[in-house]
């Protein structure tokens, strides 16, 4: 399987979900969670979105299994930390912290890793 048949569909996925997160605190005029609606669509629609782009324009690389690592540690930690950002901001920081705080490292090294395919090709 290739990195960016995984990225786009979850992209997708991510962007539908915000969105109707958006859409719903824009309902209710309650916008407690919207640093997490934020990150969920920037990490989760834009920057996996721009992986696909990235990977499908290098097909070698788009068929690594390095690649694929990539993507999969990047979903786990948009996961991770929008939920621990949404419990940050909607009363329950005290276990929404250390999610944040897990979430955001795990993106940081897929970020170096993905900063490290795109230095060597
Ligand atoms: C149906 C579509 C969407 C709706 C209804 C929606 C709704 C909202 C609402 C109600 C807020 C809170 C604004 C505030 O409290 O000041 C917000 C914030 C935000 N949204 Fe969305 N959103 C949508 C899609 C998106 C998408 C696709 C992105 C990114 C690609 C995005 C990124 C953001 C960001 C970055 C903020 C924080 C803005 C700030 O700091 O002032 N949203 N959105």
């Amino acid at each position: 399987m290739r990195a960016s048949s995984i990225s786009y569909p979850v992209a997708i996925l991510a962007v539908l979900v915000g969105m109707a997160w958006g859409i719903m605190m824009a309902a209710t005029h309650d916008h407690a969670a919207m640093p997490a609606h934020a990150h969920l669509n920037l990490l989760g629609w834009v920057s996996l979105f721009l992986f696909g782009l990235f990977y499908e324009a290098h097909p070698v690389i788009d068929k690594a299994r390095l690649a694929r690592a990539q993507v999969f540690v990047w979903i786990i930690g948009t996961v991770i930390m929008t939920i621990g950002v949404a419990l940050i901001h909607t009363g329950s920081p005290a276990s929404g912290e250390p999610l944040a705080a897990i979430g955001s490292i795990i993106v940081f090294c897929a970020m170096l890793l993905f900063s490290w395919i795109v230095m060597r090709r």
